[in-house]
């Protein structure tokens, strides 16, 4: 049998590579994007869980938009207007795939900013869409060129993650989320906002999500992920319910529903009197690994090499100095540390900044410490002096 021609254009996963290298004994990583395991609320969720087996009715086939109870909690909590309505997606992954088959065909335009996280380009380039890029500033999208695309009137959808963008941890500002909400408005365009890294602000005010001044151009995607665990492969998908409606059709013929036990589960804990306090707790540790390695590349990295701040989210993005990416994530490896080059968050043709994207929630403060002293150590053998 042959593969089909949207799969066949897909190129192989650099990344799924990396990420094999990185599980070898005495290999720090930080280049995939895991929460801290040790910091899975299991202790919150340990009743619950023990309860499963005395209630089979969680057992049996469920809604396709998802477990009652759970949707109840959130139109109380997440006080979406009349006519919004919610389903529940196995990740925020699959709430991608669902929008893609609900809304697009082959040759449509779908905008987003360069660099841009790997899942939502595979699932835009399953779809067979036309993804144009514009390039992301320190606080958010470049508007000047985001209304150019949009001014053409063919742009279909903008994919956005504006808290604490993967791979660059960029977070918008509020004056950018205004804009791109009005710029949707008035040409028409539907803002794709993807936000699981929003939880995750260990630092600074909160800022309204975009799709609050926008809300019926847009479409929400939240993640249960990293706020709770991935495993469970929870996520909500929130907006105008007359778009709600075909993406429960598409759902049910993709997996039914998503795992009624593991939503259950989740309703409790999301309930639970110290899940605040639990992510108070992440929220503090993943801001001391934040300033832990921030400090260390501040002392050892040589000259050229910046990186961003951040006030939350998985992430930093690292500027080397001219120097093959890919070589320097090799010689990372050989060097024990693993590092995703930033060319993987790039479509083909694009222009690339030399650039690694760092995770600092996955390893602890000493591990962080050690993988920079090895990381400089790749950086003078593969990247050329400035
Ligand atoms: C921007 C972005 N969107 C979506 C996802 C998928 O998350 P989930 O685990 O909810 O499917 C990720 C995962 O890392 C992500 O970085």
């Amino acid at each position: 049998m042959k593969i089909a021609k949207s799969l066949q254009q897909i190129q192989p996963s650099y990344i799924r590579e990396i990420l094999a290298a990185a599980q070898t004994q005495g290999v720090i990583s930080l280049a995939g994007g895991l929460p801290d395991g040790e910091s899975f609320p299991l202790d919150l969720m340990e009743d619950s869980l023990n309860t499963l087996a005395a209630s089979p009715q969680l057992f049996q086939y469920g809604h396709t938009a998802g477990y009652a109870p759970l949707l109840d909690y959130f139109k109380q909590t997440e006080q979406q207007p009349g006519h919004h309505s919610a389903i529940v997606c196995t990740g925020s992954q699959q709430a991608l795939d669902l929008i893609a088959r609900a809304f697009l065909n082959p040759n449509d335009i779908v905008v987003m900013e360069a660099p841009s996280y790997l899942g939502a380009l595979q699932v835009f380039g399953l779809a067979q869409a036309n993804v144009q890029s514009i390039q992301q500033r320190a606080d958010g999208p470049d508007l000047a060129q985001l209304e150019a695309k949009f001014a053409t009137g063919e742009v279909v959808m903008f994919y956005a993650v504006p808290d604490f963008h993967n791979p660059t941890g960029v977070c918008w500002s509020l004056e950018v989320r205004q804009k791109v909400a009005q710029l949707c408005i008035q040409y028409n365009v539907t803002l794709i906002e993807d936000v699981p890294y929003r939880e995750l602000r260990f630092n600074g005010q909160a800022l309204p999500l975009t799709s609050s001044f926008c809300p019926d151009n847009s479409l929400v995607l939240r993640s249960f992920s990293k706020i709770a665990t991935p495993g469970i492969r929870l996520g909500l998908l929130t907006g105008k319910t007359d778009w709600i409606n075909p993406l429960i059709k598409v759902k049910q013929s993709s997996d039914l529903h998503s795992s009624v036990p593991m939503q259950a589960v989740l309703l409790d804990l999301l309930k639970h009197p110290n899940f605040d306090k639990h992510l108070a707790k992440l929220r503090d540790l993943y801001q001391k690994r934040y300033l832990a390695l921030t400090e260390q590349l501040s002392q050892k990295l040589p000259a050229g090499c910046q990186f961003n701040t951040v006030d939350g989210g998985m992430f930093i993005w690292l500027t080397v100095p001219d120097c093959n990416t890919y070589q320097l994530a090799q010689a990372a490896i050989d060097n024990n540390v693993a590092v995703v080059p930033s060319a993987v968050f790039y479509q083909q043709g694009e222009t690339v900044e030399p650039a690694l994207r760092l995770n600092f929630t996955n390893a602890s403060e000493s591990e962080l410490a050690t993988a920079v002293d090895r990381l400089v150590t790749a950086i003078n053998e593969s990247c050329k002096p400035i």
